[in-house]
């Protein structure tokens, strides 16, 4: 692949980016040493997050909702004693990590801007097999297949504020804590835009790989729309004869028999048409297709029955608002479904699980 450009830059939503890694980190260079399952010092296993509730000598380590309380964070940021690790102290970054681990919800998102060009999409063997011709290979300048203007990511676990060891039923009943407690929920959201498309056709006399029409009025823009029969990306357009078909004897029916089409606006007016000797077509991929939109969220609660067992309940739902994540339209403009989209993914789907750990 020849890659001319990418340009782009991310900006990182949270700053609490990264949080679980980095925190396991952290964790895991400096403390898991010493207080893991099997050393447990203090009787303090920090390699789980129970063990972080359940805490050590003192009491629990982690206060979920107020990490000011938490004495992992407080032991840290030796604001009490004892101050951890033993001899040392984190950086104020690391010690500012283990502050937010500390509250009970993780969040991190971040959103690109891009745009990539280049004049050959992968990278396998058949490098010069697919460009349009050889004497010009810039003349494949695109938009490439992955190229995203924009991509919004986000995920987010929020252990819900209620029960044992939380802010609203710290010291509720033994039942009712279990009843109330252990509940979690987490969410990913995805949006991003589509990929990028071209309009397809045919050169009749040079058949050229990745042949694109010519553009001899203003070129289609997208949308998705629901119209009687179906789900169309471009719409208000007609199908009609390529003008080119005119020129072909009617000797032997050979005209009729021809199948190439133009797009052509409401009005009648010709728009893209196939391209004749001599003529390229447009550049490719100067379109997007429909974008992708996605929430998953779940909710998960957690009991523990005894040391022993642990128990989970949990439901996932994927794709939450039910968006449906449109196929890219056809779009080769002699096709009969010009236009139309096709394909589609996305149903929602909800899925409850149980799960007993011993
Ligand atoms: C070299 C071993 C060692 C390492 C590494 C270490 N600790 Fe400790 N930790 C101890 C010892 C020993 C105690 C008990 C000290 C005492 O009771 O005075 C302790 C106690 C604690 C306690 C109090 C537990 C309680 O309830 O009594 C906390 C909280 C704690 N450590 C957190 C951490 C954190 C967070 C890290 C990493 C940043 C860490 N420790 C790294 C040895 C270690």
């Amino acid at each position: 692949m020849r890659l001319l450009w990418i340009l782009g830059f991310t900006v990182a939503i949270a700053s609490a980016d990264d949080l679980p890694r980095q925190a396991l980190e952290i964790l895991s260079t400096n403390c898991i040493g010493c207080h893991n399952g099997e050393l447990k010092i203090a009787q303090l296993d920090l390699t789980t997050r129970e063990g972080m509730l359940k805490g050590g000598e003192r009491g629990e380590a982690l206060s979920p909702g107020d990490p000011l309380k938490s004495r992992l964070y407080r032991a840290a940021a030796h604001l009490d004693q004892p101050s951890m690790p033993p001899g040392k102290k984190l950086q104020d970054w690391q010690v500012e990590v283990i502050k937010r681990l500390s509250s009970g919800w993780i969040f991190q998102g971040n959103y690109t801007w891009s745009k990539t060009l280049g004049d050959y999409d992968g990278e396998d063997t058949a490098l010069t097999q697919s460009f349009r011709t050889l004497r010009n290979l810039s003349l494949d300048k695109k938009r490439l297949s992955y190229d995203r203007l924009h991509v919004f990511r986000s995920n987010g676990i929020w252990e819900l504020p209620f029960g044992p060891g939380k802010l609203i039923g710290n010291n509720a009943h033994r039942v009712v804590g279990k009843i109330i407690g252990g509940w979690q929920t987490g969410s990913i959201f995805n949006a991003f835009s589509g990929a990028p498309v071209n309009f397809t056709a045919v050169n009749a006399f040079n058949t050229v790989s990745g042949a694109t029409p010519v553009a001899v009025g203003s070129v289609p823009t997208g949308a998705v729309q629901r119209v009687g029969n179906g789900v169309v990306y471009f719409s208000g357009y007609q199908h009609v004869v390529d003008p080119c078909v005119a020129q072909i004897t009617t000797l032997q029916n050979l005209q009729s028999r021809s199948t190439l089409r133009a797009i052509a606006d409401a009005s009648g007016k010709l728009l893209l048409v196939n391209g004749q000797p001599g003529q390229l077509g447009m550049q490719q991929n100067m379109l997007r297709g429909p974008g992708t939109f996605r929430l998953d969220v779940n909710l998960i609660k957690n009991i523990s029955v005894r040391e022993r067992y642990k128990i989970q309940i949990r439901a996932d739902a994927i794709n939450l608002l039910n968006k449906t994540q449109w196929g890219n339209p056809v779009t080769n403009i002699n096709s009969a479904t010009f236009g139309r989209i096709t394909t589609a993914t996305g149903n929602r789907t909800i899925t409850f699980n149980a799960r007993i750990d011993f």
